[in-house]
């Protein structure tokens, strides 16, 4: 499974979006596709560059952002060791990339779908968007910190109704709060999916729960095999019972997870 699911491919582009204050550089990396048909938008992909050699063995996880024929695509803020090499690949170089991996995001057809996008949560509902059956029916609300300028949101916000919220210090927070709130109040008889920062799924999760609306959130969690082998990503579901994100998720029911 795991032989099956590795391949190597070349770095097609590195597209540079930006440098933000923390310092933290954003990047496009668009890589061949490595004979993927299909794959479901929420799931993700390990990727660790060849030229690493033993220095970082592991690779590192990431939301597939689109596929098509001749391409796979994600986005990447760098953080530490393995993003900043990722942001620093040229053309050619060659990438060992493992996926798609996890289970994804669930797209019923004609269902009021509410996307909330955290920062780089952003990525995976790019794909969700271009691959969804009844796009009419969503609507993506985007909380960021960074420019608006350095994630995928001008191109997705053509294609759906979308509202972009900037968080400029900690004094935004409560109203951000209150918008995700009213727009989950809004979708309570649909469907909510949520992808972001720890704290940005706890409100939504909490939120969820009370109101008792139908939401799936995507887990991020230091990953290190990917495939469920390392239990390095565990977490406790519903009943308190260890789980492994990667494996199980990274997509769970707001109901059925502890964050
Ligand atoms: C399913 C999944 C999808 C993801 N999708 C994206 C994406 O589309 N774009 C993107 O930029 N990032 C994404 N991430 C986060 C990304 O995997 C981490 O930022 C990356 O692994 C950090 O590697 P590093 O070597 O640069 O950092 P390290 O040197 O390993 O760590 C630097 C800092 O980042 C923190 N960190 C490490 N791994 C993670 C992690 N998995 N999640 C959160 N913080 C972490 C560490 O605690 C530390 O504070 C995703 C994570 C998961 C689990
Ligand atoms: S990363 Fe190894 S079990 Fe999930």
């Amino acid at each position: 499974m795991v032989e099956r699911n590795c391949r190597e491919v070349k770095v097609r582009e590195v597209r540079f979006l930006g440098t933000w204050d923390e310092p933290s550089d954003f990047v496009e990396l668009t890589l061949e596709n490595p004979g993927w048909e299909s794959y479901r938008p929420g799931q993700f992909a390990m990727l660790r560059a060849k030229l690493w050699g033993l220095e970082l063995p592991w690779g590192r996880p990431f939301s597939i952002s689109r596929v098509d024929a001749e391409t796979v695509t994600f986005f990447v803020q760098v953080v530490g060791r393995g993003t900043s090499r990722l942001a620093r690949l040229r053309p050619d170089d060659v990438v060992i990339i493992w996926g798609p991996l996890g289970n994804g995001f669930s797209a019923p057809p004609e269902t009021p779908t509410l996307l909330l996008a955290g920062g780089m949560g952003i990525a995976p509902f790019r794909g969700y968007i271009e691959n969804h059956p009844t796009p009419e029916f969503l609507h993506l609300l985007f909380a960021h910190r960074a420019s608006i300028d350095f994630y995928p949101y001008s191109s997705m916000s053509q294609k759906v109704r979308a509202d972009a919220v900037q968080e400029h210090s900690a004094d935004d927070l409560p109203d951000i709060i209150a918008r995700i709130e009213a727009a989950m109040d809004e979708y309570s008889g649909g469907l909510v999916l949520a992808c972001g920062p720890t704290p940005f799924l706890r409100t939504v999760q909490a939120h969820a729960l009370k109101k008792n609306i139908r939401a799936e959130i995507s887990l991020e969690k230091t990953m290190a095999c990917g495939v469920g082998a390392c239990l390095g990503c565990v977490c406790k579901d519903g009943q308190g019972k260890h789980v492994q994100v990667c494996a199980r998720g990274p997509v769970f029911s707001a109901a059925a997870v502890q964050i």
